[in-house]
């Protein structure tokens, strides 16, 4: 995913957007860009590689303006070359833009441009076209430019825009992609997301879809599609001032898995009443709504789909009523049967998936409720859903995603029992049980964390296997996914779930002494039945790592080493099993050197189908 940054003030904008830009680094990109205006031209300067070429490119300081825009670029349409890198220009270069997103119709733009105006284009890009667009429309007024090329586009854009002439000013528009405005005290800020300006400024603009908007370093204008001025309310940013940062850890991935007991803590607490009641208020579930609702679906991709492996099973548990699960980018093709007694439950960290977008614009269509989970506010799943339920896990930059699976996970339980309170299909007991177990999972989490030495020690002693199989029953069947995707995505070892009842259907034929196999045995009800797969897979020579819970000690006798979690219900199992497997992901990947925040042909959010 592309990243946008963009600063008009009284000073040095060039320092302002590379830091941004530097925040920004986890979204992926290959080039990186910035273009200001300078002495009535507009100059532009861009690197192939890290923004570290960038900056050794712009170190002079006559390259330097009180206004300007720049871009990390996720390479789509056009080689990572530095021609196809952002920003890019109009020919007379008096107009410069950055884009994130896909113009779907560039093409026919391309040829229009070319065959009309004699247009000469410099890249393979889609984007250009909007740079041509706002220069040919241009007669002094950006904004007007602006609209009148967008008018010309369609596909999906977060576009920030300057212009020699007005060189007090930029001029952005969001469609379908990311995009927020910082505001500060005679400077002001556009980017794609949140933690570019964090650094700067705590009162930001969630802009929405199809808006438009104007900053001077004195003023923030947004406008809606029909050109009128909106009263926008002002989001306070209320993460620490150094959340997007790495503080003193190795890798983001180490540093998010840390931060599980604080965010898992700050999901829980925030939805709490002083009576422990659920406080949903800006979900606006009631009772009658609940009661109206016959099926549910959870769709989602990668770890959040597997978030919703586990949510099914518990929202079922609780509140009685049927879940479906699918992936989106499954869901989108099959003949569903969704109608306003469906209750949608779409699951994004980034909020951005255009699979999950696309999945629950359909639902929509067809009448469902939509309810999102999401970690990016102001994200377009998040705008177009009817509810939002946020996991307070603050910015997670690491592409392996860890703190937000797990909030992702309470956000379950809490849905869960809401509903079942709700509905009264679970009683007060049952309810204060849950709630105790819930509140007692950061600590416990803690606990799980201390225990790294010995899991970093299994990593160590296990990284070179090269053919891993996580196994597990009822909640630990989920658990056992996530588990293997954390190996996979990060070691780039061939890892594979599945749930344990079904190994003897044929996959256990696999198993031989080369295999390593983690067993998730947290479920009390299930443990007997799991200790004899592990027995069954033992004998057929695989390694064996056990993972129970404290004093179920039985695992030891079939398995070659064991990892132990602390008592809890089973409900909430899944939140202390996943972090043992998160750590042994992030040693195994360190042991074999690969680049753990930054895994290869992987980005933090796919937002191409
Ligand atoms: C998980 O570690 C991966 N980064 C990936 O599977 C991710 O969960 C998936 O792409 C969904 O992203 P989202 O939660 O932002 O929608």
């Amino acid at each position: 995913m592309c990243g946008i940054v963009g600063y008009v003030g009284t000073d040095h904008a060039k320092e302002k957007i590379i830091d941004g830009l530097k925040r920004l680094e986890y979204r992926g990109y290959d080039s990186a860009g910035i273009a200001l205006p300078i002495n009535g031209k507009i100059q532009v300067q861009k690197a192939v590689g890290e923004i570290k070429n960038l900056e050794a490119k712009i170190a002079s300081p006559d390259f330097d303006a009180p206004v300007g825009i720049g871009h990390t670029r996720w390479a789509t349409h056009g080689k990572p070359t530095e021609i196809n890198a952002h920003p890019h220009l109009n020919e007379e270069e008096t107009v410069a833009i950055v884009h994130n997103g896909i113009i779907e119709n560039y093409q026919e733009i391309r040829e229009w441009l070319a065959t009309e105006y004699g247009i000469k284009f410099k890249s393979e890009t889609d984007s250009e076209v909007i740079a041509h667009l706002i220069g040919l429309f241009y007669n002094g007024d950006l904004l007007d430019a602006v609209n009148k090329a967008v008018a010309e586009m369609r596909g999906a854009y977060a576009i920030a825009a300057i212009a020699a002439d007005e060189p007090d000013k930029i001029v952005a528009v969001r469609k379908d992609a990311p995009l927020i405005a910082g505001i500060g005290d005679g400077f002001n800020f556009i980017a794609s997301d949140i933690p570019a300006v964090l650094k700067y400024v705590r009162d930001v603009y969630l802009i929405e879809n199809n808006e438009t908007v104007v900053l001077t370093k004195d003023e923030i204008v947004i406008y809606d599609e029909n050109g009128n001025k909106v009263d926008r309310e002002v989001y306070v940013v209320n993460w620490k001032a150094d959340a997007a940062d790495k503080a003193d850890y190795d890798h983001y991935m180490l540093k998010e898995i840390h931060e599980q007991p604080a965010v898992i803590s700050e999901t829980l607490m925030s939805r709490l009443n002083p009576d422990d009641s659920i406080r949903l208020d800006d979900i606006s579930l009631t009772k009658e709504d609940i009661d109206n609702i016959n099926k549910i679906y959870i769709v989602a991709c990668g770890t959040a789909y597997h978030a919703g492996l586990v949510g099914k099973m518990v929202i079922e548990k609780m509140a009685h009523i049927p879940v479906e699960i699918d992936v989106a980018s499954e869901f989108r093709y099959r003949d569903t049967f969704i109608d306003d007694k469906t209750l949608f439950i779409a699951i994004s960290q980034s909020g951005e998936t255009l699979d999950t977008l696309a999945a629950l614009r359909d639902a929509k269509d067809r009448g469902a409720r939509i309810l999102s989970v999401v970690n990016a506010v102001g994200s377009s799943i998040a705008r177009e859903s009817h509810d939002v339920f946020y996991t307070l896990a603050g910015p997670e930059v690491a592409v392996a995603s860890t703190k937000a699976y797990t909030t992702q996970l309470i956000c379950m339980y809490l849905i869960g029992l809401y509903m079942g309170s709700t509905k009264g299909t679970i009683d007060k007991e049952y309810y204060n049980y849950m709630l105790g177990e819930l509140k007692a999972l950061p600590a416990k989490v803690n606990k799980v964390i201390e225990n790294e030495p010995v899991i970093k020690e299994l990593a160590e002693r296990y990284h070179y296997r090269d053919n891993v199989f996580f196994i597990g029953r009822g909640l630990d069947s989920g658990v056992s996914y996530e588990g293997s995707l954390k190996l996979k995505e990060i070691s780039y070892i061939h890892s594979f779930a599945i749930a344990a009842g079904e190994l003897k259907h044929g996959t256990i034929a696999l198993m031989d002494s080369d295999t390593l196999v983690v067993a998730l045995a947290t479920q009390d009800k299930l443990y007997e039945k799991m200790v004899s797969n592990i027995v069954e897979v033992q004998a057929r020579g695989a390694r064996i790592i056990g993972l129970a819970k404290e004093g179920k000690t039985e695992i030891e006798k079939t398995s070659d080493e064991v990892i132990y979690i602390p008592q809890c219900a089973d409900e909430v199992a899944p939140v202390l099993a996943v972090v043992p497997l998160q750590i042994f992901a992030y040693y195994v990947a360190l042991e074999k050197g690969c680049n753990i925040d930054k895994p290869k042909n992987l980005a933090k959010s796919v937002t191409v189908e």
